[in-house]
């Protein structure tokens, strides 16, 4: 429902930079949020989006070839722009980049033909580079992730062999001269133990940054840059009780003040103790206006007797902007409108992907947002952490001295708890729903579990099943629980909790709320299944 056109940032080039070319890996992301660690800013572009002038302009310290799903050895297969190695600046080839480079600077690549190395593989050490110094001695032997068909057979002029594995005997190389390297594993994954110091080295010791990318100088800037866009003029940002709005709502209050004004819509379908814990932290901690719009009846009335996921999320996003719109209206009754509209969009929504099919995916999910907002109020869009990942974000939280408890919380979709509830939404369901969720975490919580699941919750099934407790008979509903593992949610593992751990959830479930009799487990991971279940 984004009516404006997504631009790509590119506007942080004050800061040292790092490019990275697309072509199409899976875990592209993984790359920028290592060098971001490594306290350098860099962008994701595809490989063919920019033409040489444009990467030229945008001056970076250093570049790196993303690994892809295609076959150097395809014809029209994809090629980084002749420029890279032409700027006199160090590349860094992953995988599918280090065997275009290899092939475009003179080198050749074998095809595996059905064979290659998948998963865990292990590199002797057999030089010294600046890319290893420090990290990796000649002479060692590292563990690394591997994901490779075809390898690298012979070197371009001025390269020579850093380290070798039994599938790749090109596993890194290196042309110094030209601060040129190539690694044919993937050092982004955590299955390759040191791949963030690897990066820290290409970044720091190979392209010479110093790493000026830090959340206490992003805050400033952003600021700065806040209140040269806002003016004296008003702004909404609406508060969904998730850590991206809440972060920008922080971040805007303290650029500029009483401009700003939140609006939480209570539809109804939030966790329990959702609309309590916006309300204190924003209107009594941080003294923000806050307009809280108790819309439950209005949102469940209109959900009556509905049961298709899609007609769901319509008619919650279609309420959902009524209502913003009728709020935001009344920010400006005793006065001057609001011009602006904040948003807590972030980098991975804003990456253009590379499409090797041509045209556009599939929609799998309509995602709600006030995205029609803008468009009839005209209000401009105001997105200060669209150059962020969520990992920032939170760092950000922090910078700006938000609760730890508020920062750490899992991701909660727009649409609440009406797509953890497969079938009718009714009140009764909701409160079984509200209550079996809070178990739940609950039980993560003491476990000590919460960190390390980036999601986790409770779908109530529209499946009534028969039980007996004590010596009675009952017939109540099924219930799922769901916890995953994710970077950035676009795919997942789901979390392989201990069986004593999920039995104790089950028991206390069962025990505690009236109404679910059968506790099951979701072990589906994203692909093929998506984290909710609507
Ligand atoms: P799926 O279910 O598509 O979810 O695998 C991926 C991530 O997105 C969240 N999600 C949403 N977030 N509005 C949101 O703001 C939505 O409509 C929405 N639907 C899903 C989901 O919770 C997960 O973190």
């Amino acid at each position: 429902m984004s009516v404006q056109p997504v631009m790509k940032p590119e506007t942080q080039t004050a800061h040292e930079h790092i490019l990275i070319l697309d072509f199409g890996s899976q875990v592209t992301q993984l790359i920028a949020r290592r060098v971001r660690e490594s306290g350098v800013y860099c962008e994701i572009w595809p490989f063919n989006a920019a033409d040489e002038s444009k990467i030229k302009a945008y001056n970076p310290k250093g570049i790196i070839l993303s690994g892809g799903p295609c076959s150097v050895l395809d014809k029209d297969a994809p090629r980084a722009p002749d420029i890279v190695f032409e700027m006199g600046v160090p590349v860094l080839g992953i995988c599918y980049g280090q065997q275009t480079m290899v092939k475009q600077l003179g080198g050749t690549v074998t095809p595996g033909d059905g064979s290659g190395e998948f998963g865990r593989a292990h590199v002797d050490v057999t030089d010294h580079s600046d890319l290893t110094t420090g990290v990796w001695d000649a002479g060692a032997n590292e563990q690394v992730w591997m994901s490779h068909g075809d390898h690298v057979s012979s070197l371009p002029e001025g390269f020579k062999i850093i380290a070798k594995s039994e599938g790749a005997p090109f596993a890194v190389i290196a042309n110094e001269d030209k601060q040129f390297y190539g690694v044919q594993f993937h050092p982004e994954v955590v299955h390759t133990p040191h791949g963030v110091e690897l990066f820290k080295n290409f970044t720091h010791e190979v392209c010479g940054c110093k790493g000026d990318w830090t959340m206490q100088n992003f805050r400033e800037e952003s600021i700065a840059k806040i209140r040269q866009t806002v003016g004296d003029k008003k702004i909404i940002c609406g508060l969904s009780g998730g850590v991206d709005s809440s972060v920008t709502a922080v971040l805007l209050h303290e650029a500029i003040g009483d401009q700003l004004t939140c609006i939480y819509v209570d539809t109804g379908m939030m966790r329990a103790g959702e609309s309590e814990q916006v309300v204190e932290l924003f209107r009594e901690h941080y003294h923000i206006p806050l307009i809280h719009e108790e819309a439950a009846d209005l949102f469940i009335g209109k959900l009556e007797g509905v049961t298709d996921p899609e007609t769901k999320r319509k008619i919650i996003g279609g309420l959902f902007i009524d209502v913003f719109d009728k709020c935001a209206k009344e920010v400006g009754k005793d006065g001057e409108p609001a011009a602006f509209l904040a948003q807590g969009t972030l980098y991975p929504d804003v990456i253009e992907s590379v499409s090797f099919t041509g045209g556009p995916s599939v929609t799998i999910k309509s995602h709600h947002n006030v995205g029609g907002l803008p468009e009839r109020m005209n209000l401009k869009l105001v997105e200060p952490m669209r150059e962020l990942f969520k990992d920032e974000v939170r760092d950000l939280g922090r910078a700006l001295g938000m609760p730890e408890d508020f920062i750490a919380r899992h991701p909660f979709p727009g649409p609440g708890l009406a797509i953890r509830m497969p079938g009718e939404i009714t009140r009764e369901k909701l409160e079984i729903l509200r209550k079996a969720d809070t178990v739940y975490l609950d039980e993560i919580k003491n476990a000590g579990l919460y960190d390390e699941i980036w999601q986790a919750f409770v779908v109530l099934l529209p499946v009534r099943s028969v039980g007996v407790m004590g010596d009675g008979r009952t017939y109540d509903y099924v219930c799922a629980l769901r916890a995953v593992t994710s970077t950035d949610g676009m795919t997942a593992d789901y979390y392989p909790f201990e069986h004593e751990f999920l039995s104790r959830v089950s028991t206390r479930i069962i025990n505690e709320v009236h109404g679910i009799n059968r506790v099951t487990y979701d072990i589906t991971s994203k692909p093929p299944g998506t984290i909710e279940w609507e």
